[in-house]
């Protein structure tokens, strides 16, 4: 008999954080032999040659070891030049970079540098799911933003919710889970709001590489970035390049920030892997238009398809749907994905992603044949008394 308790060992933090919805969700598709998975929040198409031409190279020239807690040399390099060329920014006096283990490893340095238990962050509901358990695990207390029903985050609801404790302002566009890209004035005001009051504004723009067309501004992705560096940007590349398993990310900032950030990640990550680093560095080169395009086009199906049967948030980014769960069906959306597996079809409920269960998150990273079998179900179900 095992001396070790979970009582007695696991710290209140454990007991703060729950993985229970996304764990339920993954645990009901493992059950489906060949199931048409409409879950999946990773591209569908391989990384491309010359990334892991890179990586391989990097493996051959036996860069395998630590590389310098803010990056790579080529990295750090690339980065800078893609960020300067992209947004404007310059990096010679007050601003700095750091490259991370994904997006995420970014965002927690973010909470470890900046959050007390008392302070708040407010967080866009719908969220990614790992937005409202950062402060709990960080430190500080999360307050959601309830985006309903146009799910864009914008600073006239964040304002009524700042507070003398509120720290940071997270930001995500193009959204997990809504594919919501806001435009170039609503992010602009949310950079007013925040340096007027002294909050640090975070934008995770790890899906900046999936904006639309349409949802671009003279060919540009709206980013809060445009209006000046007095942020913290976050974007990563696994979502981008589909190499979400090289665990890359960078975030730029403040230089006093990224110094404390960079303290934080010498004593849990390190550094970001080396080999994935040197292939970040050649990523920015590679064309990925088409595959741009591609969703772009899915994202249509999509809403062409489901639109006439069910509200369909119109999304500008990402390769996801945010679907309303019609309400003539009185079910919740939990009950309605539980009944979409018994068909053999995976979607994520709404609970998941936010304090309430009215939609669902359709992810269109999969084949086009799944695709368009899985919507001819979907309608199906909804299309029913
Ligand atoms: C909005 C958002 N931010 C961050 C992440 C995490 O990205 P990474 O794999 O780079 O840590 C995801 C992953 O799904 C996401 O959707």
């Amino acid at each position: 008999m095992s001396k070790l308790s979970p009582d007695r060992l696991l710290g209140e933090r454990a007991a703060m954080v729950d993985v229970s919805g996304i764990r339920r969700a993954f645990q009901r598709g493992a059950t489906l032999d060949n199931p048409i998975n409409l879950s999946i929040g990773q591209p569908d198409f391989p990384v491309p040659d010359a990334i892991k031409a890179a990586a391989i190279k990097a493996i051959d020239e036996d860069c395998n070891g630590y590389t310098l807690t803010h990056g790579h040399a080529s990295m750090l390099e690339a980065t800078r030049r893609h960020l300067h060329e992209d947004v404007g920014w310059a990096f010679e006096d007050s601003t700095d970079l750091i490259i991370t283990s994904g997006t995420s490893g970014a965002l927690q340095l973010a909470f470890m540098a900046v959050m007390n238990n008392a302070d708040e962050v407010i967080v866009p509901d719908p969220y990614f799911v790992i937005y409202p358990n950062l402060g709990p695990m960080f430190g500080g207390r999360t307050v959601l933003c309830n985006t309903s029903p146009t799910f864009r985050m914008t600073a006239d609801i964040v304002e009524p919710l700042m507070t003398d404790r509120t720290r940071m302002v997270l930001v995500n566009s193009p959204a997990n889970p809504t594919g919501v890209v806001l435009t170039q004035d609503e992010v602009d005001d949310l950079y007013d709001l925040c340096t007027s009051r002294g909050v640090l504004l975070v934008c995770d723009e790890i899906y900046d590489l999936f904006t639309f067309p349409d949802a671009l501004e003279q060919g540009l992705f709206p980013s809060p970035a445009r209006r000046g560096q007095d942020m913290l940007l976050i974007r990563g590349l696994g979502k981008a390049y589909g190499c979400t398993g090289w665990r890359l990310g960078y975030a730029a900032g403040p230089k006093w920030l990224i110094a404390e950030m960079a303290k934080f990640q010498q004593y849990t990550y390190v550094c970001a892997p080396s080999i994935a680093q040197v292939a970040g560095a050649a990523a920015f080169e590679v064309d990925m238009s088409e595959a741009v395009a591609n969703y772009a086009a899915r994202r249509d199906l999509v809403f062409s398809e489901l639109s006439p049967v069910t509200e369909v948030v119109r999304a500008g980014g990402a390769f996801y749907n945010w679907v309303k769960v019609p309400e003539h069906l009185g079910c919740t959306a939990a009950q309605f994905t539980e009944r979409a597996v018994e068909r053999n079809v995976l979607v994520i409920p709404g609970e998941v992603f936010s304090t309430v269960d009215t939609h669902f998150r359709l992810s269109y990273a999969c084949c086009e044949t799944d695709l368009r079998k899985g919507l001819a179900i979907l309608k199906d179900m909804m299309a029913q008394d």
